[in-house]
């Protein structure tokens, strides 16, 4: 028995789908010691006892990887959460800024934490798989993540351009957090900041209006206040990070040559990652690039799914293994039925 397994490790986020057991969530997060550099606790666990002391560390920012051990710790934390399985074949979503010695990297830890088998492939191109296409159709996938945003233009399954744009769900976070320290001189920490966005954020009119009570400190005094917060307090604070990633894509957009702007444009663009799940942000893009835009259901799922439907239909037996396989998968696709047999 084979357990094909797709693997997401995303900066804020390492996700793992399995087509039996469904999907499974964990902040990618590591407690580490100050003064010894131990590790003390990971993931969810490690986001809890944060406050009892030691320093939250992401090990996965655009495949820059902080340490060996504690990127190795976190990918083997998330994988001995689904079944010991006889043999582990995982597919992994990587940026497309990813170093070759990074990626290299990758794949050594990847097997070091037990699994067998491990291919990559590029994260636009899992979400627009995970969001139910077939990897040999043309559209323009946009996966917002929560420090990157990666950006492929797909013609008939070939690759037209393709990019890793620095900006994310944390730069909208601080939006937050400067707004709230600029109005009444109150900190608030980032991760504050981040639910207050998912709750009261909006960057398009019609959300239902809420209120919240947060806790900041007074940065004249250091003492803890309550602040309340409504949706309409935060209109407009998004106007920054917004405008810089509809230039990013606009940017990508206005390189596709001109004799595949037709096809591209029909099915427009799919619009992914946990970032897409902010209020208004797929009308937005719509109105502002005048692309249709399309919000999979679960869009925070999408590049962890397409990586597991990937596993699916690879054959059983692969030529070479540790490698990039994204500028191959619509070929592999065509040929899932032959692989089916
Ligand atoms: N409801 C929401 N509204 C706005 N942003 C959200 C919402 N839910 C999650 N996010 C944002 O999505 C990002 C995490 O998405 P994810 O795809 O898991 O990131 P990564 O792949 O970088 O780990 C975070 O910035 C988080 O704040
Ligand atoms: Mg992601």
């Amino acid at each position: 028995m084979v357990t094909k397994i797709g693997l997401d490790l995303g900066y804020a986020n390492i996700t793992l789908s399995d087509t039996a057991a469904g999907i499974y969530r964990e902040p990618s997060v590591a407690l580490m010691d100050k003064n010894t550099s131990r590790i003390l606790s990971l993931g969810t666990e490690a986001t809890e006892k944060a406050s009892e002391g030691g320093v939250l560390v992401r090990p996965f920012k655009n495949g820059l990887l902080y340490s060996k051990e504690m990127t190795g710790a976190v990918i083997g934390n998330a994988i001995n959460a689904v079944l010991p399985a006889e043999k582990l074949r995982a597919t992994l979503g990587l940026p497309s800024s990813i170093l070759p010695r990074q990626e290299k990297e990758l794949y050594e830890m990847m097997l070091d934490s037990g699994v067998a088998e491990c291919y990559g492939v590029h994260r636009a191109m899992a979400a627009l798989i995970g969001a139910g296409y077939s990897p040999s159709l043309c559209a323009i996938s946009v996966n917002v993540g929560a420090s990157a945003t990666e950006i492929m233009v797909l013609h008939n399954g070939s690759i037209l351009l393709e990019n890793t744009a620095q900006i994310g769900g944390e730069d909208f976070d601080r939006a937050v957090k400067s707004y709230i320290s600029d109005q009444g001189d109150v900190s608030v920490s980032l991760s504050v900041a981040a639910a207050i966005k998912e709750r009261l954020g909006a960057v398009w009119q019609g959300k239902p209006s809420e209120s919240i009570d947060i806790e900041g400190t007074l940065s004249l005094t250091g003492n803890r206040v309550t602040m309340n917060l409504t949706t309409e307090d935060v209109v407009g604070v998004f106007e920054k990070p917004l405008s810089r990633l509809l230039l990013e894509i606009a940017d990508i957009v206005k390189k596709i040559p001109l004799d595949y702007v037709k096809d591209i444009f029909e099915n427009g663009i799919v619009l992914t990652g946990g970032g897409a799940l902010l209020f208004g942000l797929d009308r937005m893009i719509e109105r502002i690039l005048e692309i249709p835009v399309v919000l999979p259901a679960d869009p925070m799922d999408s590049v962890a799914k397409g990586l597991s439907r990937i596993n699916n239909f690879l054959p059983a037996r692969m030529r070479g293994q540790s490698k990039d396989i994204t500028a191959q998968l619509a070929k592999l696709y065509e040929a899932r039925k032959e692989n089916a047999k």
